[in-house]
């Protein structure tokens, strides 16, 4: 085995899972418009049906191994939405919480919040606070709920922390690096994700992760969000075992050449 990779976090490219993984899968949740168009319902069903798949997906991942899945819920892009639309999104949140959050404690499930929290409404953001709070102890699978999110803000914000410390003189500029800004995004802590899953057949991330997805392993699935379960991540999960992660290596059949 080479040294550490430079800018790989060791969690990351040793794989908590025991060279398996992936440890991380983070979700771009996409498609519930159209499952409820293709059945003549409105979006908002789509929504609704969007959630059962959340929850079948959080205990699948627990079961399939998985210790960290962040899911895409609302970016901060999705305010071009129609207002009603953005209401039912903010309702569903509201009653994800409430109802799900004695359920997902009992799983051992721990909450995070990713996203920009000013701008929210002051019930949502106790809602969040409380989701965080009543699971921090449990340790079980981390869901990461990437919520009013944006990765280029993400990033802004934590350049704006390390330019504030320095400043206040806290902080020497020259020692700033790639682990100090990570350090400062709503993700610090977390390892990065393995494998990006996007349904629904878009081939792009629409501002998700952008910093941390620098070596994930990307699946676009023609799947839609609402017909996702334990198989479709099953299937997502051999795909990624069948990868070879190089991180700028060489791989397995050219090592040692
Ligand atoms: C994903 O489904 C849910 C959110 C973005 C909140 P969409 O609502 O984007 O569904 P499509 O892409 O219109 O089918
Ligand atoms: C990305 O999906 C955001 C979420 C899944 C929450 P969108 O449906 O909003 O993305 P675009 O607009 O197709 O890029
Ligand atoms: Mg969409």
């Amino acid at each position: 085995m080479s040294a550490a990779t430079p800018g790989i976090r060791e969690e990351t490219a040793a794989g908590l899972g025991g060279g398996t993984g992936p440890v991380h899968v983070a979700i771009i949740m996409d498609g519930n418009g159209r499952w409820a168009a293709r059945r003549g319902l409105p979006r908002a069903e789509g929504h609704r049906r969007g959630v059962e798949a959340l929850r079948r997906t959080v205990r699948a991942a627990a079961e399939q191994g998985v210790r960290f899945l962040t899911i895409y819920s609302f970016s901060s892009e999705n305010w071009r939405r129609p207002q009603s639309e953005i209401t039912e999104l903010f309702s569903l949140l509201r009653r994800f919480v409430r109802n799900d959050l004695a359920s997902l404690s009992e799983q051992g499930v721990r909450v995070r919040i990713i996203g920009e929290r000013e701008g929210l409404s002051q019930d949502i953001r106790d809602l969040l606070d409380e989701a965080e709070s009543r699971t921090a102890a449990n340790l079980g699978l981390t869901l990461v709920v990437a919520f009013n999110y944006g990765a280029r803000a993400e990033i802004a914000a934590a350049a704006r922390a390390l330019a504030q410390e320095a400043a206040a003189g806290r902080l020497d500029p020259a020692s700033i690096d790639e682990d100090a800004l990570a350090d400062r995004l709503g993700t610090a802590g977390i390892p990065d994700p393995d494998l990006i899953i996007r349904t629904s057949g878009e081939e792009r991330l629409s501002n998700f992760l952008l910093w941390q997805a620098a070596y994930a392993e990307f699946l676009f699935m023609p799947i839609l969000w609402p017909d996702f379960d334990g198989a479709a991540l099953a299937e997502a999960i051999a795909t990624f075992r069948n990868r070879e992660r190089r991180y700028g290596g060489l791989g397995a059949a050219s090592a040692g050449a």
